[in-house]
């Protein structure tokens, strides 16, 4: 019997953080042995909010690769493509725009949102309201049944199975609708100032820096507010550094941690000292790998061409099929 496929893909905008590495990366290497796993890096979607400085894009393509394989998706189960290494994603998305009301994408919570929120960017142009559209076609041309969303994915995937289910009722049932899976709980990680952890806010602690850098970050972590001096009693919950120690820490030593910062045994900067060392300690595998990685010239660009044979023969029979559905093969 063959495996059921997920796929999910990332937009090549920075380096990856600590908050991916609880909120997708250890779910996606956990799907890669239930699944034949596909991921993708999005760069066409990157394109749809960055057009106006895409620079960035190749460097955080080879990023994101070699953070992924160093944090264990493995390319030899898992094929790891680029989005426009599969150019019929393009031809896919147009055929969608054809049964895709209007309307469908304009009440998309997302598309409102970032278009009103995002003030520094441009997102006036069609390429960005066919975001959610294009992401569609991501999982239609691989056949994937799973797809792995976070709480903000969920509209574009809903809107991706009404599509789907709107195309072949008018061509055939040949798109499979994807099932959502919310991941477990995703860790959500608090950044080095207690908001959640991303790279737009600066309290992002990088999985690939160095760990001087981790260490500086952590010694200038936000705690309890509220507990002043040491001989004040702190609360633990509240405390973006209790809560990345629980996740990286040894479970009794971390215990330790939370009982003498509630009697105010212990302070703040020794707790930091400590996490400092266990989080670099949790890293440093990833890291010397990453490292290893990336002094083989070329190799995030091998995996992404293997990659891109893999998911070949997938694409040509769905498109055949497509195509084939809406007479716009030759017939024969
Ligand atoms: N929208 C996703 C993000 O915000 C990227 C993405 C593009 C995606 N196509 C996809 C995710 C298909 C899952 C499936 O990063």
């Amino acid at each position: 019997m063959s495996k059921k496929r997920v796929l999910t893909g990332y937009r090549p905008t920075g380096r990856l953080t600590l908050g991916h590495w609880f909120g997708n990366l250890l779910n996606m290497r956990e799907l890669q042995e239930e699944f034949e796993a596909y991921y993708f890096v999005a760069d066409w979607h990157a394109l749809t909010s960055d057009w106006q400085d895409t620079r960035g894009i190749r460097q955080f393509t080879e990023d994101m690769v070699l953070d992924w394989v160093a944090a264990g998706i493995d390319p030899a189960k898992s094929t790891i493509y680029r989005q426009s290494d599969v150019p019929e994603v393009a031809e896919l998305t147009m055929y969608l725009s054809m049964v895709a009301p209007m309307s469908w994408l304009e009440r998309v919570p997302s598309y409102k949102e970032q278009r009103e929120q995002i003030a520094e960017k441009d997102l006036s142009n069609v390429g960005f309201f066919l975001y959610p559209l294009m992401q569609a076609a991501d999982i239609a041309i691989v056949r994937s049944n799973v797809v792995p969303v976070g709480e903000d994915q969920a509209p574009h995937l809903e809107l991706t199975r009404e599509i789907v289910r709107r195309f072949n009722g008018q061509y055939g049932d040949l798109l499979v609708e994807p099932q959502a899976i919310i991941p477990k709980e995703g860790a959500r990680v608090p950044g080095t100032d207690g908001r959640k952890m991303s790279k737009s806010y600066g309290n992002a602690i990088y999985l690939s820096e160095t760990e001087e850098e981790t260490t500086k970050k952590v010694m200038g972590m936000v705690t309890d507010p509220a507990r002043k001096l040491k001989t004040d009693p702190g609360n633990p919950d509240i405390c973006p550094l209790h809560q990345i120690h629980k996740l990286i820490g040894d479970a009794s030593a971390v215990a330790e941690w939370d009982r003498c910062c509630r009697v105010a045994e212990c302070g703040c900067v020794a707790h930091k000292c400590a996490m400092a060392e266990d989080l670099n300690e949790y890293l440093r595998e990833f890291r010397t790998r990453r490292a290893e990685l990336a002094k083989e010239p070329g190799y995030a660009w091998e995996v992404l061409s293997d990659g891109a044979a893999r998911v070949r023969p997938a694409v040509d029979q769905l498109m055949s099929d497509v195509r084939r559905s809406m007479h716009v093969d030759s017939g024969v």
